[in-house]
Order: structure tokens, then sequence, then C-alpha cells
């Protein structure tokens, strides 16, 4: 039997590098391994857990979902899952895991005490609650590697912790999960302080940008006079370098460094040049796949409905578990 693993994106917008780079090409390095069957989650009822729009909720939804597709998720393989399909079952397995949880652990969080500063004015129970619906996805598929993020490892901690918990209190046999980590698993900002994301405004290069568009984009980041002066590389040519090396290869980047450190210098134009064609050379058969996809709503339903129908099999399992080994009737 293969193991099946689960990995989820918020529904809060388009896709950006960081999220392909960090979790969807480990996703697809996954796919293609035959002892594994992979989950690719929109996870839009933790999209809830921040402020958002009720209106345009289900259409960027949807747009994860054409963005999954887009970048290769291949539904003869692997299983697509829009979470609020089986959101009955994956929150009520998270109540019952929030009591093996403090509120203390919880609050202490990095991720919560970012979020916080974020939106001071929302600091909810669902928030609070978020490791706990992301210990649900997972550990309701019993998924033993979740390929996500470096910045993501507080909540797999936090999900170790209740499986661990449920199985020594109530002799559950839940996996304790690891980090599948890709090269990607941290994508600078494009400012270069910070990681890539959805919500810092210029951070970021979207899956669905054009050439034109990444030059822009990329022409913001700070540089400096190309050559050592004895300080370390300003945070914005450290960003371009690992740009560099996740999209030409780690060689361009120690060629690169050479001229930085003793060579002619780095000239940033032609090097931002040549990283954003690279940028959109890998982009490109993404956003032509996504073109047609666009053309076919009905097959995508069919995509969604098909992977709710077998993750309830599954999960629904899990929780009739969980609830008999918890004493419920
Ligand atoms: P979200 O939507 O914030 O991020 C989705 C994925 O993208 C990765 N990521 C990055 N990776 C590298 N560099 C970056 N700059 C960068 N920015 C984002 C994140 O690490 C993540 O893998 N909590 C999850 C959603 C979730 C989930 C789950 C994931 C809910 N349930 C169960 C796995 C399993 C999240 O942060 O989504």
């Amino acid at each position: 039997m293969k193991k099946l693993i689960f990995s989820g994106i918020r529904a809060t917008g388009r896709l950006h590098l960081g999220n392909y780079l960090g979790a969807v090409k480990g996703m697809l390095e996954l796919q293609a391994d035959p002892d594994y069957e992979m989950l690719f989650a929109v996870v839009d009822i933790h999209a809830m857990t921040t402020p958002y729009d009720k209106d345009k909720l289900s259409q960027q939804t949807y747009e994860v979902v054409l963005d999954y597709l887009a970048c290769g998720l291949d539904p003869e393989k692997s299983m697509l899952l829009v979470q609020s399909k089986v959101g009955d079952l994956h929150t009520e397995l998270a109540f019952y895991f929030s009591t093996v949880i403090t509120i203390a652990k919880m609050q202490h969080l990095p991720t919560f005490k970012e979020k916080v500063k974020q939106h001071p004015d929302n600091v909810t129970m669902a928030l609070l609650n978020y490791p706990l619906l992301m210990a649900a996805d997972i550990l309701a598929y019993r998924s033993e590697l979740v390929p996500v993020g470096i910045d993501q490892e507080p909540h797999l901690e936090v999900t170790r912790e209740v499986a661990r918990k449920m199985n020594s209190l109530y002799g559950l046999d839940f996996p304790e999960p690891k980090r599948f980590a890709t090269k990607g698993e941290y994508v600078p900002s494009l400012f270069g302080e910070g990681k890539m994301s959805k919500s810092v405004e210029g951070s970021f290069i979207n899956l669905t940008d054009d050439l034109e568009t990444i030059k822009k984009r990329l022409a913001k980041t700070p540089t400096d006079a190309g050559k050592s002066d004895g300080k370390p590389a300003s945070s914005g040519v450290v960003a371009l370098l690992d740009m560099v090396a996740l999209f030409e290869g780690e060689d361009k980047k120690n060629e690169y460094l050479k001229q930085y450190m003793d060579g002619d210098g780095i000239r940033y134009g032609e090097l931002k040049k040549e990283l954003a064609e690279a940028i959109y050379k890998e982009l490109q058969p993404i956003w032509e796949k996504r073109k047609e996809l666009e053309k076919k709503p009905d097959y995508v339903k069919q995509i969604i409905e098909d992977g709710a129908k077998k993750a309830r099999q599954i999960a629904s399992q899990t929780l009739a578990e969980v609830k008999e080994k918890m004493g419920l009737l």
C-alpha cells in the first residue's frame, strides 16, 4: 500500500515562487515516487483565520486549484482536496486534539506571535487553533512526511506533540511527521529582508507573472557597488544570489561570488536580466497549462469532487478510531 502524504496551501491569493519552490516542488517530487500517494490540499478554512473577503474566498480557492494542476498535480496519481469539502471531519478532529494541548503552548508559537503583530485586532480563537487544524489535516491521513517550507517547522512540532500525546494517552498509533525539505525551503523576499510572502506587497514574484513583470519586480531588489569592500554582501545581494542558485544552479552563483570577491565585480543589470529570463523559462509552461485549464471548469470541478470523496473515506476512518479510543459512544 502506498503511503499518503498531505500538504496544503492557504487560499489567500495566487501562488508565488516561495510556495512553488518551498512546497509545490516537494509535492511534485513525492508524486513521482511510487512509494507515495500525494494529497494536494487547498486549505480554505485556514484562510479564514486572518481577515478575509467572503465574496472572494471561493474564487481564491479555485485559483489555487488551477495553480496546482498547472504546476503538474496529476489527478491520475494524486488527490486534490479542497479542505472545506471535508471540513466537518478535520475540524472535529482538531477539537479532539485541542484537549491535549495547552493554551500557553499555542500562545508561545513564533508563527502565532507573528500573526498577532500583523493583525492585532484579530487575535481570534481560530488563529490560536490554526496549528491544531493543520495537525488534523496531516494526521487524518497519517502522513509521515510533509512537504512544506522551513517556516512551517513550529506547526509540525505541534503536530508531533499532538501525535505523541494522543498515542500515549489513548493508545492511538499516529506517526510523528517530519518535514520533507526542498532546495527552496526558504525563498527570500525580493527586498532582501525576511521571506517572500503573500502578505508583503512587492516581496514576491507570482507564478503567473510575465517576463516584463518579473523584470520590474527584480529591479526593486536593492544592490551595492558589486564588489567586496571587506564587509558582508548586503541582504538584497544575498537574496539575488540565492535566487540565481535556485534557477540557474550553484555553479552560476559561485561564478558571481568569484566576481564579487576578487574579479571585476558583478554587473547587477545583467545578473537581473539573466535571472528574470531563467525564472520566466521555468514558469512559462505553467501558465500555458493554466490557460488551457481555465477553459475546462467542468473537468476541474470533477477533480475537486473525486478528491473530496476519496479523502472523506480515509479521514472518516481516522476520526471514528479517535472517537472510539477517546471514550465516545
Ligand atoms: P501557506 O499558504 O502560508 O504556505 C504554503 C506553503 O508555501 C511555503 N512557503 C515558502 N517556502 C519557502 N519560502 C518562502 N518564502 C515561502 N512562503 C511560503 C510554506 O512553507 C508552505 O509550505 N500552514 C500552511 C498551510 C497548511 C498545511 C496543512 C501545510 C494547512 N494545513 C497541512 C501542510 C500540511 C501554510 O503556511 O500555508
